[in-house]
């Protein structure tokens, strides 16, 4: 048979928790792009880990597939080794969920070989290497003396700690970048003392979270009451709001897809 005629064996699954935003869909499109260029030989799939958001999606006529939809087709389609790559920034429960479910699917009726990348903030190392990323992507708008506050998500499980671990490397790196979580502690009122403490007026509010999504056009960046952006107002800061996620900075995108190429190599070892 004409090898051409085969569908690659080899498949990437990049998975993104996914948002309601058409905006936000930016960040995985590039990370797609650029997985593409990088491995011609394996076929490219995205997914969306969250539910919410694949239920919202469906009743907009844009239906999008789950992580487990997409590996039980390919594994139907002949692929048998398989990288699943987390775009989530922090270890908490989508990536494990994600690591269970490809997990599952590896033996005898599944896939031979499936390896799963880690997230941004996967380990140590992970967090030493974003957060000096994270001081060529600050917004240039910032003069001496203002300080950056970066906003994550949060997850009452053990994940969390990851956000004080980046703080603390950014502190030594930059003490007026913070960073806070939007669900969890530390949130918005620890950040506010803290730039009190520091003697700020301006605050310059960036996400640290993969796409553009509801979280920072709304909870962050939005007009409304509870937005960051008018609780730092309300608090006497002056404000400034950048959109963009965490996925669409190439400093960023850099370390998730250094993760998939060590998942890749280690679908070779
Ligand atoms: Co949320």
């Amino acid at each position: 048979m004409n090898p051409e005629t085969h569908p690659a064996q080899s498949a990437i699954l990049l998975a993104a928790f996914g948002s309601r935003l058409p905006d936000a869909s930016t960040a995985l499109e590039r990370m797609r792009g650029r997985a593409m260029a990088e491995y011609p030989d394996f076929r490219v799939e995205t997914a969306l880990t969250s539910g919410t958001v694949r239920r919202h999606k469906s009743t907009q006529g844009t239906p999008e597939q789950s992580p487990e939809d997409v590996l039980r087709r390919l594994l139907r389609e002949g692929v048998r080794t398989l990288a699943v790559q987390s775009l989530h920034v922090i270890p908490g429960d989508e990536f494990r969920n994600l690591e269970r479910l490809a997990h599952s699917l590896q033996g005898p009726d599944g896939f031979e070989r499936i390896e799963v990348g880690r997230p941004l903030l996967g380990n140590r190392e992970d967090i030493r290497r974003v957060a000096s990323e994270l001081l060529t992507v600050l917004p240039p708008q910032r003069q001496p003396g203002e300080a950056v506050l970066l906003m994550g998500h949060g997850t009452r499980g053990r994940a969390n700690g990851v956000y004080a671990d980046l703080a603390a490397e950014l502190r030594l790196l930059d003490p007026l970048v913070l960073i806070g979580a939007l669900e969890a502690e530390p949130g918005l009122a620890a950040k506010v003392d803290e730039l009190r403490v520091l003697g700020v007026t301006k605050v310059h509010l960036m996400p640290l979270l993969f796409a553009r999504g509801v979280h920072a056009t709304r909870d962050m960046a939005g007009a409304g009451g509870n937005s960051w952006k008018s609780g730092l107002g309300r608090a006497g800061f002056s404000c400034e709001a950048y959109l963009k996620g965490a996925g669409e900075h190439e400093a960023l995108a850099g370390v998730w897809l250094e993760h998939l190429r060590e998942a890749v190599g280690r679908l070779s070892a």
